[in-house]
């Protein structure tokens, strides 16, 4: 399974903070925003990835992440001029995608939760069509809503409706078979003249291939899109990593627990960042993990 990361559009809820810097690299608690999303591709053993963002704003997650090799990934990069629809990740990423199924997640999209990898690798493992995550939340009219009949089967899906069918949002986790490109290709714009993804998954509900996976209670899905939002889930993360001494989407320690990098070159990562406590805890993780600082050093010297 290949992976994209949407990263675009011009986060103008967010004014003046986003004026100069992209959404999705504005720090949640200790880290940029695209760590999180980053992180849940990686939890699914997804290792190809691609990272669509505006032109504008491209070359610096080319700085920050570079060809994605530290993490034992394998990084590229592509633009979307304009925001014109989240489907539209799919015709950019066509080449990306090739014959093998996809994930996409969105770059604002923060989720933590219990057994979390366990959930993603059975799920991206049996996608036959198409995989959603839902998340019950007190204002559906923001977001994508999925309505489930009494077995549990996906019924109906509806774009920001005026009078949800239900409480349960679609997040931004999306895991498809190789004919989502196919699906985007032939897609219409909509009335606010964008590729709409809740098309896409419509049309996969109408083949009978969609399925929508209920994240509940021991779930977190964070918002992200206001200065509101932005500054609780910011709260979440930091006091969640205060309490439990533990990173949320810490990229170093991902690609180590998946078995990505070893516990060396763990090491080395942190130590790039030794003055910071994130870059600490890297290196006391590698450190549990097996690492020889004494070689680690050496090698990266
Ligand atoms: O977050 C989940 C929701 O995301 C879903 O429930 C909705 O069904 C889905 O349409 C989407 O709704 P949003 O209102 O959050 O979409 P928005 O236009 O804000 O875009 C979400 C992110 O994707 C945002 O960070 C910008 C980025 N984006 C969006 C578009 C339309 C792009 O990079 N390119 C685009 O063309």
């Amino acid at each position: 399974m290949k992976g994209i990361v949407l990263a675009g559009g011009s986060g103008t809820r967010l004014y003046p903070a986003t004026l100069a810097v992209s959404k999705q690299l504005l720090p949640v608690a200790d880290k940029p925003m695209i760590y999180y999303p980053l992180s849940v591709l990686m939890l699914a053993g997804i290792r190809q990835i691609l990272i669509i963002s505006t032109p504008h704003d491209l070359p610096h997650y080319k700085r920050l992440l570079g060809d994605g090799s530290q993490f034992g990934l394998q990084l590229d990069y592509a633009e979307q001029p304009e925001p014109k629809g989240i489907a539209e990740a799919f015709i950019i990423g066509a080449g990306h995608v090739g014959d093998d199924s996809v994930a996409l997640i969105l770059g604002d999209n923060v989720f933590h939760g219990h057994a979390f990898s366990q959930v993603l690798t059975e799920n991206a493992r049996s996608v036959d069509g198409c995989v959603l995550f839902g998340y019950p939340v007190r204002d559906p009219q923001r977001f994508g809503v999925a309505e489930l009949d009494v077995n549990g089967e996906l019924v109906s899906i509806e774009e920001k409706p005026a009078n949800p069918r239900s409480d349960l949002a679609v997040t931004g986790l999306y895991f498809y078979a190789n004919d989502v490109v196919d699906i985007a290709k032939n897609l219409l714009p909509s009335e606010r003249c964008e590729l709409e993804i809740t098309d896409v998954n419509r049309a996969f509900l109408d083949m009978g291939r969609a399925k929508l996976v209920e994240l509940g209670r021991g779930h977190a899905w964070l918002d992200t899109g206001t200065p509101g939002a932005l500054l609780q889930a910011g709260q979440y993360v930091h006091t969640m990593e205060e309490r439990q001494g533990v990173r949320i989407a810490c990229l170093e320690e991902v690609a180590l627990r998946m078995g990505f990098v070893d516990a060396d070159a763990c090491y080395q990562l942190g130590q790039k960042c030794a003055t910071s406590s994130y870059g600490q805890y890297i290196m006391s993780i590698a450190t549990a993990y097996g690492a020889n600082p004494a070689r680690a050093s050496r090698a990266s010297s």
